[in-house]
């Protein structure tokens, strides 16, 4: 997409949100050059783009006021075009940067990618990994090379059982946490060069596994309530030679986003349609907020293209990083590459979290931890409600931690993460999640966190950061 298109899209939907009402003055080509780094004929070409949508109108010599009905104009206007390019990407300094300023034990975690290790049943897992270790044969360096411990996958494809998902166990692949996982499905089904249709906004580790193995990323839109856009997939085949997608169906990182269950079908149908696999992250599946289990894409599986991929990271045992892949017809390939790289997860983590399945509560544990996310979500909502100015919006995520907020247009989420961290706080800014850094007015929050007054005034900073910055 060119520069003035992806401008003028920015602008579109801060118009369609209400963010910018009927009859409100656009900013002056002055500031947009300015706040965005473009030329002034970049500008230029935004608003006549916008102007052509119907969405703003010029009034000589005052400058571009949004039109009237133009919020209404959603259905109306062209969805954001598709690049006709697939685009290479360079991620990783931003990414590195905005993780390492947020590293300090001291920050409060707003933007991190982890919820609190408080809420996971450490001294109960220490009890299986003392017992396991303790009958761990000297033969298990061997046994338990991939494809992976056998009691652990057996308790694995149990789960996909308990979700009505017959998971044959000899296309489980073990590996060292979701990423591992991820990392080995795309190497199995690309070569560099290739293309790989992944969302926007989207995991930045999927961003940055597209930079390091050299191949092409096409982004496909995530809406907050209903996930990637099928219709904008389906385009995407159509314009581009893509050898892969890497999704999230369900509580998406960062939006929070779910695909409700006719859409996963879709998709299904959809590569199945253009013999594409699907790379499935499902990292927070377990963590519904509601009764039930949302089913993964690979639950309309029938071709084993889908490869779903997990882990306990999230839920249970973060620093154990032990990880999964259900990998369909392309088990075989991701097992040697399992070899081939990191040979095989850790022999004691994966007895410990087997144990633990079995005998250790963790469907309870579950519950409590589901339980613990939807209080700490009402209390954070409640927060923002409070001290968040007009103009910031977000979506209630049914499930995970995470809270995808779009703030007021004026302000920029690298600045505000800047500002944040001066202040001691962390936030993810929006450009992090996106090949071409775009979502600059998004900020992703973590809610994993019991709720504290550190985390209310961390809230409250942060809306006067905002306020500050919007008027
Ligand atoms: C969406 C998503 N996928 C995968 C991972 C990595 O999971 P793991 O820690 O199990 O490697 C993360 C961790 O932040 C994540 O947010």
């Amino acid at each position: 997409m060119k520069r003035f298109e992806l401008l003028a899209n920015t602008m579109a939907d801060e118009i369609r949100s209400g963010s910018r009402p009927v009859g409100s003055r656009m900013p002056s080509v002055r500031q947009l050059t300015t706040q965005h780094g473009v030329s002034q004929s970049t500008v230029f070409r935004a608003y006549y783009q916008l102007e052509e949508w119907g969405l703003i109108r010029a009034r000589e010599r005052s400058g571009y006021y949004v039109a009237p009905g133009a919020a209404l104009k959603q259905e109306a206007a062209p969805r954001a075009p598709l690049a006709v390019e697939s685009a290479k990407v360079e991620i990783s300094d931003l990414v590195f940067s905005v993780l390492e300023a947020a590293r300090h034990i001291d920050v409060v975690p707003l933007g991190s990618a982890f919820p609190s290790p408080q809420l996971f049943p450490l001294q109960r897992l220490a009890k299986s990994l003392g017992h396991s270790s303790r009958l761990i044969s000297p033969w298990s360096t061997v046994v338990d090379l991939p494809p992976g411990n056998e009691a652990l996958r057996r308790q694995i494809s149990l789960r996909y059982l308990g979700m009505g998902i017959a998971q044959p166990m000899d296309e489980l692949v073990v590996t060292n946490g979701a990423l591992e996982a991820l990392n080995l499905c795309l190497m199995a089904v690309t070569r560099p060069g290739d293309v790989v249709a992944i969302e926007s906004p989207g995991f930045y580790a999927a961003l940055q596994a597209i930079e390091r193995l050299d191949l092409r990323a096409v982004e496909i839109p995530v809406d907050p309530e209903s996930g990637v856009d099928l219709q904008a997939l389906q385009e995407a085949f159509e314009r581009h030679p893509i050898k892969a997608c890497w999704f999230m169906t369900s509580f998406q990182n960062p939006t929070g986003a779910g695909m409700p269950q006719d859409r996963k079908q879709a998709l299904v149908d959809l590569l199945a349609e253009h013999d594409v696999p699907l790379i499935e992250d499902d990292v927070y599946g377990e963590l519904h907020h509601a009764a039930t289990h949302p089913l993964p894409a690979k639950a309309f599986d029938t071709k084993g293209l889908v490869m779903h991929c997990s882990s306990f990271s999230k839920t249970l045992a973060p620093g154990y990083r032990i990880g999964w892949v259900a990998a369909g017809r392309f088990a075989q390939k991701v097992q040697r590459l399992k070899l081939m790289t990191t040979l095989s997860a850790s022999i004691p983590a994966q007895a410990a979290i087997a144990d633990y399945l079995q005998h250790g509560g963790y469907d309870k544990h579950l519950r409590k931890l589901r339980g613990a996310f939807r209080t700490q979500l009402a209390a954070m909502d409640a927060a923002l409600r409070r001290y968040l100015p007009d103009g910031t919006h977000w979506t209630l995520p049914s499930g995970g931690y995470f809270l995808w907020l779009q703030l007021p247009p004026q302000v920029d989420a690298m600045q505000l993460h800047r500002l944040a961290i001066e202040s001691g706080i962390g936030i993810a800014p929006g450009p992090i999640f996106s090949a071409r850094h775009e979502f600059r007015h998004h900020v992703r929050l973590n809610f994993g966190h019991p709720w504290s007054d550190g985390m209310e005034s961390a809230v409250k900073t942060l809306g006067s950061l905002i306020g500050q910055a919007s008027s």
